[in-house]
């Protein structure tokens, strides 16, 4: 999130997961990972104009999104259109606990995405889990016991959208049940990353910032670096990090990790990004492979740099080194600190860095587009049968790895 990054189960730092240790951990998780996306819907909405949002019209002119065209057209000579797939949303017996990855409108319906395949049907009714072609399933609502029955040739999905830091705590009561996996990681049955990224169309007007403008926005920064983090003591360590920063350079920590406000539905929180400051830490409160989040993404519509600290190899994930720094290529805070140092006094490199920036300010946020992709997998005739063990899943996230920074 923009004014509250990470959603880190605080103070449970490779800690095994025991869904009984209390009803204040069981139930703020889930909150905040469904505040964070309800609010990642609300901040983005305001932080591109509404006309500008990512809507899926507007991703017909996105490369990707013409590959899932075309290969939708040559599946959909296949596709049974007589009988509608239908997909179930498994919640939480207990309100507004699982209520993430929804279909976020009100009375949503599957056409309302506009998938190029969109012979699908959603339903939260538990009683179709006899009927459902695919059910979804929420990692960390699978505390609860496996549901009975179920379609023989149905699919029961397993989505996570955590670092394995703070993820697959429950899957063992869970082994062999799920037949495709729904994730940030690229070995994903339907890969569902927290954003896509699109190179502008040559000449669109956002792609566009001209030397004399990028030398302007540089010259009125007023602040060096920002970091904004509602959890602080993480696997990753990144509260240290940026505590060694602070010792040679002023870090801004906003939330609830240092002493400055900006509430996280507060549109001001990116504008004072945007206008203010020159560098923002988006730090992942896990590394791990492929666990890229809205710290990094949310950024690219700023005029900011973000830093990156994460475990994901970004070529990897389709995202050019221009957009960032890394910590990894620093060998230390002292050594980072020392090439921000650098950089605040040169405009000219600050302001070469916005431009090459804006050439990718087009992106999709939003995790649910990834269910065109359920769609026309549910409808391909050709995908096998299969299952995943919980070691299967856990090994397809690979592990929480731990700094070697600090
Ligand atoms: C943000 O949320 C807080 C608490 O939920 C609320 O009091 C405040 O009015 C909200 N601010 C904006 C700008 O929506
Ligand atoms: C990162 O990914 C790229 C592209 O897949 C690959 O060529 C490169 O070897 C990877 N780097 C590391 C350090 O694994
Ligand atoms: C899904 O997984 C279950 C449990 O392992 C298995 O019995 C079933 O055949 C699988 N179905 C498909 C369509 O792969």
């Amino acid at each position: 999130m923009l004014a509250g990054a990470g959603y880190q189960k605080i103070g449970r730092n490779n800690m095994p997961y025991t869904p009984t240790t209390g009803l204040k951990s069981s139930l703020f998780c889930p909150f905040v990972v469904s505040a964070l996306f309800i609010l990642l819907y609300i901040g983005l909405g305001s932080v591109y104009l509404w006309a500008a949002r990512p809507t899926f019209s507007n991703l017909i002119h996105s490369v990707e999104t013409r590959d899932i065209l075309r290969r939708a057209s040559s599946l959909s000579s296949k596709i049974d259109v007589s009988r509608k797939k239908l997909i179930l949303y498994w919640g939480s017996s207990m309100p507004n606990t699982c209520d993430y990855f929804r279909l976020i409108k009100p009375d949503p319906t599957f056409e309302d995405l506009n998938c190029p395949v969109n012979n699908c049907a959603w339903t939260e009714d538990k009683t179709k889990i006899k009927e459902a072609d695919a059910v979804l399933f929420i990692d960390y609502c699978l505390s609860e016991p496996p549901p009975q029955g179920r379609n023989p040739r149905g699919r029961w999905v397993y989505v996570c959208h955590e670092s394995p830091c703070n993820s697959l705590w429950s899957l063992h009561k869970w082994n062999g049940l799920f037949n495709w996996t729904m994730t940030y990681t690229k070995e994903s049955d339907i890969y569902s990353p927290y954003a896509r990224l699109v190179h502008n169309e040559r000449g669109s007007s956002v792609s566009v910032l001209s030397k004399e403008r990028s030398l302007l926005i540089a010259k009125k920064k007023s602040k060096l670096v920002a970091w904004m983090a509602s959890h602080c003591p993480t696997s990753s360590r990144r509260e240290e990090y940026v505590e060694q920063l602070q010792k040679y350079i002023p870090v801004d920590v906003y939330g609830k990790c240092g002493p400055l406000v900006c509430e996280r539905n507060d549109t001001r929180c990116s504008e004072l990004l945007n206008n203010d400051y020159k560098f923002y830490l988006a730090f992942e409160n896990g590394l791990s492979k492929d666990y890229v989040t809205e710290k990094f993404f949310n950024m690219i519509p700023l005029n900011v740099i973000p830093i990156t600290r994460s475990g994901a190899n970004f070529s990897r994930l389709g995202i050019p080194a221009v957009l960032h720094l890394d910590t990894r290529d620093f060998k230390s805070p002292k050594d980072l600190a020392e090439y921000l140092k650098r950089l605040d006094q040169d405009d000219e490199s600050y302001a070469a860095l916005l431009r090459a920036k804006v050439k990718y300010r087009n992106q999709i946020v939003q995790p649910w587009n990834s269910y065109c992709d359920l769609c026309k997998k549910m409808n391909d005739p050709n995908e096998p049968r299969k299952s995943y063990s919980a070691e299967e899943i856990r090994k397809q996230h690979g592990p929480c790895l731990l700094p070697n920074d600090l």
